[in-house]
């Protein structure tokens, strides 16, 4: 088997991408993975594709200077808006959350079956994960809804024991129970999150399908298939960028993420989008 040393990059608009990383440790966890979080312009949910097209360009700039073997990109907003024509620009292989989220959703709704995506504003605008679905298969009914408020709620740490979700859950995604889908995409990074709120509003019927994982599963699969995994026994180590607040994110992202994050350092937003960078570090201690 061939060795690549060279990291996974993963970026996102902040830290929900860190649900991404946990699954991409849990199945890779020799791989070296360095993550970019864009904490100073988050949300990309709310914005405008040319917006969300400039950010995710400069993520990718800063992170090929890691020299990566590959990109994943782990925002859905991102990934809906971007892939798969940024893929073309890049020198290695980019990884998206939609068209992965879309086949599993394929694979579970079974004929006749109703597809229920949740997501940004932006995701949902961008029709992509309902394109991807119908790339696969025309035979699935598919329905959309974006549910802003719940990547706010997520990261203030309420779950399903908390009467807002409940009734956050109920005003948008009310009139889409009642056409009992048999499958819901989680297609945001903060989903995952929700996952035991989202299977009690749905009820045990409903498979939930969740894009990170189906995206770590694709990754695995396909860097394994390439021969371009570490190949030794090995601790692979996280290093983490962020564009502001590196204190929040390691005391919010180590929720995402299900362990601690040690260091993280902070790049300068002004200078990702010029290409100068300076960073400084920041410890959970600071
Ligand atoms: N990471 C974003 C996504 O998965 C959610 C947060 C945001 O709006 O930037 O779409």
């Amino acid at each position: 088997m061939q060795v690549d040393q060279r990291p996974i990059a993963v970026f996102d608009s902040g830290l929900g991408g860190l649900t991404v990383v946990r699954e991409l440790r849990r199945r890779l966890p020799c791989e070296d993975i360095v993550y970019f979080g864009d904490t100073a312009r988050v949300p990309y949910g709310t914005k405008t594709p040319e917006t969300v097209l400039r950010f995710t360009r400069e993520n990718c700039a800063f992170l090929l200077r890691m020299n990566p073997k590959c990109i994943v990109a782990a925002c859905n907003t991102a990934s809906a808006v971007c892939l798969p024509g940024l893929a073309n620009e890049l020198p290695v292989p980019v990884f998206g959350v939609v068209a992965p989220g879309a086949a599993a959703a394929v694979e579970a709704v079974g004929a006749g079956g109703l597809i229920a995506i949740i997501a940004t504003e932006a995701t949902i605008g961008s029709n992509a994960y309902k394109n991807a679905v119908f790339q696969i298969d025309t035979r699935p009914a598919v329905v959309q809804v974006a549910c802003p408020l719940l990547v706010p709620l997520v990261e203030e740490g309420l779950d399903e024991s908390n009467a807002i979700v409940e009734l956050t859950l109920e005003r948008y995604l009310g009139p889409v129970r009642r056409l009992s889908p048999a499958v819901v995409v989680l297609g945001c990074t903060h989903y995952p999150m929700l996952r035991g709120a989202l299977a009690s509003f749905f009820g045990k019927s409903v498979v939930l399908v969740d894009s990170a994982s189906s995206t770590a599963e694709a990754v695995a699969s396909t860097l394994g298939d390439s021969g371009v995994l570490v190949g030794a026994a090995r601790n692979g180590r996280l290093h983490c960028y962020v564009s502001d607040n590196p204190r929040r994110f390691q005391t919010v992202g180590s929720r995402f993420l299900g362990e601690s994050i040690h260091d993280v350092v902070r790049v300068c937003p002004e200078e990702l989008a010029c290409g100068r960078l300076s960073l400084g570090r920041t410890r959970a201690s600071a």
